[in-house]
């Protein structure tokens, strides 16, 4: 399925991002990983609090437990990536401005992943990941991080590598139209069935 969009203003880096599962051995590179940290560094976020960790791993000592973390049902075609990691919110704040702190990992996660097209690269998020082991293994408190989803991060990879079922799911997906989401004024319609 090619991404379109109604807007001709739109830039393609939105609409060429989407989620493989294939990834292929080529490494990423210590600069282009730099790139994009450097991108979910600029990010907004409330009163400039920038909550967002990232953890990753490349080939080094912490792989094989990087590994165990991602969820089974993701871990046979995740682990292929040269690069697999954890995004966390870390709020360091107690009160209203904790109340963001997903959010502003979200919007520093977008900016990664957004950089990382820009670079030829697939980013593909995973909630998928196994939470006891992730903050046994960081040494995270769980009321003072919020693990939030696993990542992989490569150059996609050639579809028949994946297995049968997974071949079937390595397109880009659809998107509900503009009209279903954004509203001028305080009126939203219902959220179609
Ligand atoms: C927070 C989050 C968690 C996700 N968890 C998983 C996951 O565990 N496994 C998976 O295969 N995809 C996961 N995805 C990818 C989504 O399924 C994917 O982004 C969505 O279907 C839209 O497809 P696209 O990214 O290719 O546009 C996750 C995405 C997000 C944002």
């Amino acid at each position: 399925m090619e991404r379109t969009s109604a807007s001709p203003l739109t830039d393609s880096v939105f609409l060429d991002r989407w989620s493989p599962r294939s990834f292929s051995d080529k490494a990423v590179s210590d600069e282009q990983l730099s790139a994009l940290f450097e991108a979910a560094r600029w990010a907004p976020s409330w009163m400039n609090n920038q909550p967002w960790l990232f953890l990753y791993e490349t080939d080094g000592p912490d792989r094989a437990d990087m590994e165990a973390i991602i969820s089974e049902f993701n871990r046979g075609w995740a682990t292929k990536a040269p690069v697999i990691g954890l995004i966390i919110a870390r709020p360091g704040l107690e009160g209203f401005m904790a109340r963001t702190a997903d959010f502003d990992t979200g919007a520093a996660t977008m900016s990664f992943t957004h950089q990382a097209t820009m670079l030829g690269l697939s980013v593909h998020l995973m909630g998928g990941v196994e939470l006891d082991l992730a903050f046994e293994k960081t040494g995270l408190d769980p009321e003072k991080a919020n693990i939030l989803c696993g990542f992989a991060l490569g150059y996609q990879g050639d579809a028949s590598a994946l297995p049968e079922k997974l071949q079937a799911k390595e397109v880009p997906s659809p998107r509900m139209p503009t009209e279903q989401f954004a509203f001028k004024g305080l009126t939203p319609q219902p959220r179609p069935e």
